[in-house]
């Protein structure tokens, strides 16, 4: 069971989306649970404020130290130990396929969740955060990237796809990206699917869809590509040539 914890203004934001579709049957299935605490319920503030000015001035609000350690403290005395915590900031390491590979195999992860302009930085000092950023471009809180993040790791946990291997041929699980794919009817408006995928030849079937997977990835992301053509070295080398057998005329001097 994979439980993961946020701390958000929103709480709300966080229940509505994973209730839906693959990630809400895996907590019905009891694969997986997702709450969401709201760190308004821990200020102490007579007026119920979470956020305040920044020393030093400049524009904007600032989340402030002790509601947030206080959600965290309780979730960590409801888990029995810290799990690893996740700041989503655009300043972080970028998530990518293989953050969430590793991060799957946490049971507990707590994801904090910044709003207004920023959250004051003792308290991602005590919380010991990792910064995690799903890419260069800056939102208005951390709820989605939070989001992104549970939705990807979660589709890794034993159980979540229905078929267990299915997420192992898709985008980025080799490195490459995911090949062209039809569906019924054979053909639309003049559109065909290729001949191949109908043949039922299914080493045929496989050899095309690795030769799409590699032409797309080159095509659309070369980065991918490079990296990929780098860690197989084996499948670009240039076939051997077969050694001609030299009939060496003897010499009978
Ligand atoms: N908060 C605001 N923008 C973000 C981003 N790009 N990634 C993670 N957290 C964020």
């Amino acid at each position: 069971m994979k439980n993961y914890y946020v701390m958000t203004l929103f709480p709300e934001m966080i229940q509505n989306v994973v209730k839906e579709s693959i990630t809400g049957r895996a907590i019905e299935k009891g694969l997986m649970q997702v709450k969401a605490y709201d760190i308004r319920n821990f200020t102490k503030d007579a007026h119920n404020h979470v956020d305040d000015y920044p020393y030093g001035g400049g524009a904007g609000m600032l989340m402030q130290v002790q509601p947030i350690v206080d959600c965290y403290q309780h979730i960590v005395s409801e888990i029995g130990h810290k799990p690893r915590v996740l700041f989503m900031s655009p300043q972080g390491r970028t998530f990518n396929q293989q953050m969430a590979e590793e991060l799957a195999k946490e049971d507990n992860l707590i994801f904090l969740c910044g709003h207004y302009e920023g959250v004051d930085e003792r308290a991602l000092e005590i919380l010991e955060v990792e910064n995690v950023s799903i890419g260069d471009y800056v939102l208005t809180g951390g709820e989605l990237p939070a989001l992104s993040m549970i939705d990807s790791i979660s589709r890794l946990v034993h159980g979540v796809l229905n078929k267990d291997a299915s997420h192992e041929i898709e985008s980025f699980s080799d490195g490459l990206l995911e090949y062209p794919q039809y569906t019924r009817p054979a053909e639309y408006n003049g559109l065909k699917v290729p001949d191949i995928l109908l043949s039922g030849d299914h080493k045929k079937v496989d050899e095309w869809r690795h030769a799409q997977s590699l032409l797309r990835t080159k095509e659309r992301r070369p980065d991918l590509y490079a990296a990929y053509v780098a860690a197989n070295p084996e499948e670009f080398a240039p076939p051997k040539k077969r050694r001609k057998r030299v009939h060496r005329a003897c010499n009978s001097e």
